[in-house]
């Protein structure tokens, strides 16, 4: 369950609230309301700022009890750095570390001031919705493989008010968000045991059967057969686990052409017979991050009845290796006709994504945009925090890169010059499933342009914004924020 956000005008100092949550600036200057908090409180946030209790960091916050004069059960200082440095990526921080310490508190609910203070160049609406989703993004917790625990009496954080301008469909907006990236961030953190290509489908199927007007169906090995996709079954060949396409439909644009998302949703990538070393390779399970960040744009779509078409197409494959597995030489041949050599079986990504793009062909779509935890060369390349955006499509692109921008979900853009083609060169096959040494991520979406051509296009290596990194990194619901919004965008 996300949380749950409305708007209130209520005053700092009478609020009868569990928590007042208000900001400091390093230079002890303070947000208005918690201007208002101080006198009512006979000066109590003043006096830890001179003693340097408070010193207003950016990423920090303090809790103050029982204030004299306050109504509020609590106050939550929150650092808000220098003021004049505050930007969007500040706000966002601060609103994170704020979302961090009210989760760890004994309450169910909290009112927020710090949606007051204005972010140059974001409007009202903006400041609301990053801040419910920067705080839900640190409410929410994996519980789901852990031992059930007895119910505890201690209260959890159910909703949250925020002050300030009357925001529209922000607040709409931001629980729809959630929502898909609650969805994405849960698949993704759910182990490889549970979270196979039959419960991907099984969820999908869930959440038509929720929803009015989603359609949905799954197509097994043997409808796969029929279609032609051998390069996806390929990859399925080693996997006790049978392969599923999983396709959506949400008809909210009546006769115009859909957008189709798809998303690489190999459940655990073990590389196949090119099997990968075993350090990390725990990280593979969040291989089937692209799809469930379709899946979750896709919900978020619908719960805000976006006035358009959409098709959403997870590819859910497992990669493994047995006795049964595709081998590096052979070759495959996709349901495009092109016929593939496989060189590497750990480059699996790219053969499942080939036939699910051109199964979303079928729809006759007005732009497909994938994604995928495509390359490690991607991390290497832009780290954790961009998204690799490729496309030949200017515009796309440009549209792509906004919606990043202004959710703070970014992507940056790698050229996809035909110059890198030949570096797909096969003696053997149409096309190899590797490229050189170098350029990785943009060899790979190569590949992948070799199935859309004539297609508006764009594809979103999401290797590296995925999920965090390190034995506790968690799925992060990217890119669902970004998709969201260039959805929302294209309704405007
Ligand atoms: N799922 C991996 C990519 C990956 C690696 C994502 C590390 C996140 C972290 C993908 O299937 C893969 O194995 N790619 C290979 C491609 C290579 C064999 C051309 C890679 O990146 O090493
Ligand atoms: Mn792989
Ligand atoms: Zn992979």
């Amino acid at each position: 369950m996300t949380l749950s956000f409305s708007m209130t005008q209520a005053s700092p100092e009478t609020a009868a609230t569990p928590c007042a949550v208000v900001g400091v600036f390093t230079d002890g200057r303070l947000t208005n309301a918690a201007e208002r908090i101080d006198a009512a409180s006979a000066g109590a946030i003043q006096r830890l700022i001179r003693t340097g209790d408070v010193s207003g960091k950016l990423g920090s916050s303090w809790l103050l009890h029982s204030l004299t004069g306050i109504a509020a059960e609590r106050v939550l200082l929150v650092g808000l750095g220098e003021q004049a440095k505050f930007d969007a990526a500040a706000f966002n921080r601060a609103l994170g570390e704020a979302g961090r310490a009210l989760s760890n508190l004994p309450i169910a609910s909290a009112t927020c001031w710090l949606t007051e203070i204005d972010v140059v160049g974001r409007d009202a609406a903006w400041i609301v919705r990053t801040a419910a989703l920067a705080i839900d993004h640190q409410a929410y917790r994996y519980t789901a493989t852990f031992k059930p625990r007895e119910k505890s009496a201690k209260a959890e954080l159910a909703s949250i008010a925020f002050v300030g301008e009357g925001a529209g469909p922000a607040l709409q907006q931001a629980t729809a968000m959630a929502r898909g990236v609650r969805l994405a961030r849960e698949l993704g953190n759910l182990p490889p045991n549970i979270c196979n290509p039959e419960y991907l489908a099984t969820r999908a199927r869930a959440m038509a059967s929720e929803h009015a007007g989603i359609s949905c169906e799954v197509l097994e090995r043997e409808d796969m057969e029929k279609l032609g996709m051998g390069s996806l079954l390929g990859v399925a060949r080693g996997s006790a686990n049978a392969p599923k396409l999983i396709v959506l439909r949400w008809n909210g644009g009546g006769s115009a052409k859909p957008y189709a998302l798809v998303g690489k949703g190999i459940t655990f990538d073990s590389g196949g017979l090119s099997l990968k070393p075993g350090a990390g390779m725990e990280e593979m399970k969040f291989d089937m991050c692209g799809a469930a960040g379709m899946l979750g744009t896709f919900l978020a779509a619908v719960e805000l009845a976006l006035p358009l078409n959409l098709v959403c197409i997870a590819a859910a494959v497992e990669n493994m290796p047995d006795g049964n597995a595709y081998r590096p030489s052979d070759v495959l041949t996709s349901m495009s006709g092109q016929t593939i050599e496989v060189l590497n079986t750990d480059a699996e990504g790219r053969l499942i994504l080939c036939d699910a793009l051109t199964y979303a062909q079928t729809f006759e779509p007005q732009v497909i945009i994938d994604a995928a935890t495509l390359t490690g060369a991607c991390v290497v390349a832009l780290g954790k925090y961009a998204s690799g955006l490729m496309s030949e499509d200017e515009e796309l692109a440009a549209q792509l890169l906004d919606a990043g921008n202004r959710t703070l979900d970014r992507a940056w853009r790698l050229p996809l010059w035909s110059d890198y083609q030949s570096s797909l060169d096969s003696a053997f096959a149409d096309v190899a499933n590797l490229g050189g040494k170098y350029a990785g991520a943009i060899t790979a979406a190569c590949f992948l342009s070799r199935f859309t051509s004539g297609y508006r296009w764009a594809h979103l290596d999401i290797a590296g914004s995925a999920w965090n990194e390190g034995r506790k990194g968690l799925a992060t619901g990217r890119p669902v924020p970004l998709l969201t919004q260039y959805l929302i965008d294209r309704c405007a």
